[in-house]
């Protein structure tokens, strides 16, 4: 099992390069199986959970080339509708192949996602849309039995509760349904407009109508087209705030600042400098950091994939801060490794409270999910002495070199068997 070791304190100085979006690419990903020519995508990062999208749509019987950044998908003999339990327990966003499955093939089954260290994951939300499509589905051992007898139809729905996952199903399935859908109370997050901006540039009939509504009148086919991936803000923002953290000096290129507007006040407001430019953002880090009370959102809010990290900044602040997580039920996962590196956070069901003015000791840690394992990379580089990471497989779902990237603007961090 390899394992991080990590060597702080160093300050961050240089620059870093964004990498395509690993929660961009997936959706369109799944999205390329409505398409029965080749799509051609560009800006990919190369991550686990990319790795184990693609051969779950080998495994659909999808033709993949993949070279460095650029992904060719043909799936002109892709005709299999059964999406199995090993390739989904891995990455929650295999269930996103059910809408395509469906619009294309009017059947699918696909293995219900399991839950992971930050909640039960269910799928509800989506199959009652599918549902107002024409789906008839039962679940039966883990599976999901998914039929649109007459195919599907267009339909007014509302979502319940604001989903990433399925809103972009819906808007897979909805593309290619007959008539018009209307999808309202949608998430909004820019990786779902960017999945919205793949579907019209390969032919789809979609328009936002308001800040949270869509309008999908179906077509017959998506016609074969080449895009280029958005940039990961998720990964941009960890990377600003690992330069808040070490106090650091980090120029980061090849981002959008306006998608991260929040996260940038937010960080501006702790006491960190910050300056704009086109694609590029530079910041100084600042030995007084000021304490703030923060809830995670749904997007334009303060993002849940930021929430690990953003503790790790709290902890050097001047004073008590509090974080209220409420989009998952179980995300602090990562408290009680930073506790044995010294911090002081308390938890009461889904509210932290952070003690500031931390000085983190490095330890030997333990990853549970992905955001969490590189909130330990932060506080390892901040704290005094040596730290090793275990269970890095789940850092490695979602960061693109990470210890390459760090390296470069001086971490002292290296991968160990
Ligand atoms: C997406 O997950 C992201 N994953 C997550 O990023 C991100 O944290 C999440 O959106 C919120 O922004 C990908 O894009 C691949 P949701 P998703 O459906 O779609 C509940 C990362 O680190 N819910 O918006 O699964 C759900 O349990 C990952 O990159 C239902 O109850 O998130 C959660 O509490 C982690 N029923 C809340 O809604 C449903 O049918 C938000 O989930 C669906 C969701």
């Amino acid at each position: 099992m390899q394992k991080l070791e990590v060597f702080g304190a160093n300050k961050l100085k240089g620059q870093i390069e964004i990498s395509g979006s690993k929660n961009a690419s997936l959706p369109i990903l799944a999205a390329s199986l409505l398409s029965n020519k080749k799509v051609y995508l560009n800006n990919i990062p190369r991550v686990k959970d990319i790795e184990t999208m693609t051969s779950l749509l080998k495994s659909l019987g999808s033709i993949i080339n993949l070279k460095n950044n650029k992904l060719i998908i043909d799936n002109s003999k892709q005709n299999k509708k059964f999406a199995s339990y090993s390739l989904v327990k891995t990455m929650r966003a295999g269930i996103l192949v059910l809408g395509p499955l469906l619009a294309k093939f009017g059947n699918a089954k696909v293995s219900l996602p399991g839950g992971c260290a930050i909640g039960t994951r269910p799928v509800d939300i989506h199959l009652n849309a599918l549902s107002k499509l024409g789906v008839k589905y039962k679940i039966v051992q883990g599976y999901v039995y998914a039929t649109a007898p007459k195919g599907l139809m267009g339909n007014k729905i509302r979502f319940s509760k604001i989903s990433v996952g399925a809103t972009e199903n819906l808007i897979i399935a909805a593309s290619l349904a007959k008539g018009t859908t209307i999808l309202s109370n949608c998430a909004i997050e820019p990786e779902i407009k960017d999945l919205v901006n793949f579907l019209i540039k390969s032919g789809c009939n979609i328009k936002w109508i308001a800040q949270r509504s869509l309008k999908i009148t179906g077509v017959k086919e998506i016609s074969n087209i080449s895009y280029s991936i958005m940039f990961d803000r998720i990964e941009a923002g960890t990377y600003l705030i690992a330069a808040a953290v070490t106090e650091g000096n980090l120029k980061i290129k090849n981002v959008i600042p306006k998608v991260i507007k929040t996260e940038i006040n937010i960080l501006k407001k702790i006491g960190t400098k910050i300056n704009i430019k086109k694609n590029e953002i530079h910041i100084i880090g600042n030995k007084k950091i000021k304490s703030i009370n923060i809830k995670t959102a749904a997007y334009p809010g303060f993002p849940t994939d930021l929430q690990a990290q953003i503790m790790v900044l709290l902890c050097k602040a001047n004073k008590e801060s509090t974080i209220k997580e409420d989009i998952f039920e179980n995300r602090f996962m990562h408290v009680a490794e930073l506790n044995r590196m010294g911090a002081k956070i308390s938890t009461s069901g889904n509210k932290a409270k952070v003690n500031g003015n931390i000085d983190f000791a490095g330890a030997e840690l333990m990853a549970t999910d992905l955001r969490a394992s590189v909130s330990l990379i932060l506080a390892a580089l901040t704290a005094k002495g040596k730290s090793v990471i275990n269970r890095i497989y789940h850092l490695d779902r979602g960061y693109e070199n990470i210890e390459k990237k760090l390296k470069k603007v001086g971490a002292k961090i290296r991968r160990v068997n």
